[in-house]
């Protein structure tokens, strides 16, 4: 009897998922069934209720990652919540091509520009070794960048977090020129656009928004990161399809050569493409 009244509310919840517009209902309503139901046992009264309010929040289009509190990336789960940016897909392009075109090691040194929670700079320290330092700009965000670190033990390793603005050059003055490596998937969405709410409305607005067509932050990593870099050194941003040539223009100006700009459809899905481009510094 229990049993079929789950049914009954399982068939239910996605049914109100895909009338709420939600992309992969599917997906979603089997992560929030995995949190709730992971135990033995017929589904109690408590844990049903708790199903239904968090079925009901992702009809209102809270990011799922906000409601389970972790997402996973680069096969890591990282802690999230409201009030951070909940890491992408599509980053792993950056994680990728470093993977197949670099051969990082623990004497390596990475800064991962606008870090968020930290999923690109610790992926690519797990998978490397490399020293990585994660800079962000944000207190939520660092709050949970600090527990993503302690969690994965990644401190005693190498892993620094920077509380910083990428846009205060001079904070960097002691790493000119010291670094091999920087990654950045920076706001880049122009002021302005209308997004999914799950971006447009329940991210906060400084993660997900730039000024200037949305560039600014990328000029601002160009900028910094042809300061930090050694000659030689790679640069990978993540940024918006229709971007390609404003960002190739903002690395060239910059100093960087041989850039590139790639879409990765292993890394894209319905929420958009998996863009990147990389340059050289001269
Ligand atoms: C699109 S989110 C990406 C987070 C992370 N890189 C990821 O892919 O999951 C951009 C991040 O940049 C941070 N940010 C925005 N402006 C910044 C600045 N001037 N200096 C440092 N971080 C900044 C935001 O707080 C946010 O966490």
């Amino acid at each position: 009897m229990i049993h079929s009244q789950f049914e009954y509310d399982r068939a239910k919840a996605l049914a109100t998922l895909m009338d709420a517009g939600v992309w992969d209902p599917v997906q979603d309503l089997q992560a929030i069934i995995g949190k709730h139901f992971h135990t033995e046992g017929p589904p109690d009264p408590q844990r049903m209720a708790g199903f239904r309010q968090d079925v009901a929040e992702r009809c209102a289009r809270i990011p799922l990652g906000h409601i389970l509190g972790y997402v996973d990336f680069a096969d890591l789960r990282f802690v999230v919540g409201t009030g951070v940016f909940v890491p992408r897909l599509q980053s792993m392009a950056i994680v990728q091509w470093i993977e197949q075109n670099l051969s990082l090691d623990a004497r390596s040194s990475v800064y991962d520009l606008c870090a968020g929670v930290g999923a690109i700079g610790l992926a690519i320290w797990s998978r490397t070794a490399a020293k990585v330092v994660c800079v962000e700009i944000d207190e939520i965000a660092q709050t949970y960048l600090k527990r993503n670190i302690l969690r994965m033990s990644a401190g005693e390793q190498g892993v620094t977090l920077c509380e910083a603005n990428i846009n205060r050059i001079d904070v960097f003055e002691s790493a000119r020129g010291s670094v091999d490596v920087v990654v950045a998937n920076p706001p880049y969405v122009p002021q302005g656009t209308v997004l999914l709410p799950e971006w447009g409305v329940n991210h906060p607005a400084g993660a997900i928004f730039a000024p200037d067509e949305g560039v600014a932050l990328i000029q601002s990593t160009a900028r910094l990161a042809s300061s930090v870099l050694k000659p030689r050194g790679t640069l990978l941003i993540e940024h918006g399809e229709s971007q390609e040539q404003q960002v190739g223009l903002i690395l060239k100006s910059h100093g960087f050569c041989s850039i590139c700009t790639s879409v990765n459809e292993d890394f894209s899905d319905a929420t958009g493409s998996s863009v990147i481009t990389v340059g050289i510094k001269a």
